[in-house]
């Protein structure tokens, strides 16, 4: 069958959208369900929270000096451990999951400030520089004892 040059043309400008339409379909398929999970976002089964490492032992640990690392569950409606603390200048890295809903993880006075989802276990680090009391709580509201949510970090 001969065709003519125009339906040639417009034949081949169909079969160009045909393969970019799946080219984009294909890639966003591939960042959507086939990205690596990267550093600061693993996932975590939320139903065995407590029986999965680090999370069944949540704790402060010396990771060198001036470093360490802190493994904490939130809950409904507080933080285990309750209490942390660590030296002068030294740079917490912090590891926090949920065993239930989605809560908020926030150091006042300072720029850390996540949100906690069952499932997933969110990183963050900072450098305490200046001795005191900080205030961790709870900025994602989670249920009546919302408010309440909130544990220390004494840094001294
Ligand atoms: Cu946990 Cu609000």
């Amino acid at each position: 069958m001969h065709l003519h040059r125009l339906e040639k043309i417009w034949l081949s400008i169909g079969v160009s959208m045909l393969v970019i339409f799946l080219i984009v379909i294909g890639t966003m398929a591939f960042s959507m369900g086939m990205t690596p999970p990267s550093e600061h976002h693993h996932t975590i089964d939320p139903t065995k929270v407590t029986e999965t490492a680090p999370f069944d032992k949540p704790a402060m640990t010396q990771i060198e000096d001036m470093h360490y690392e802190a493994v904490l569950v939130a809950y409904a409606f507080g933080y285990d451990p309750q209490t942390l603390e660590v030296p002068v200048g030294s740079t917490v890295d912090f590891k926090v999951t949920s065993s239930d809903v989605v809560h908020g993880f926030e150091i006042v006075g300072t720029n850390v400030n996540m949100m906690i989802e069952p499932g997933e276990v969110s990183h963050v680090s900072h450098t305490f520089d200046k001795p005191g009391e900080y205030l961790i709580l709870c900025n994602e509201y989670c249920g009546t004892g919302h408010e309440f949510m909130k544990t220390t970090i004494v840094v001294k």
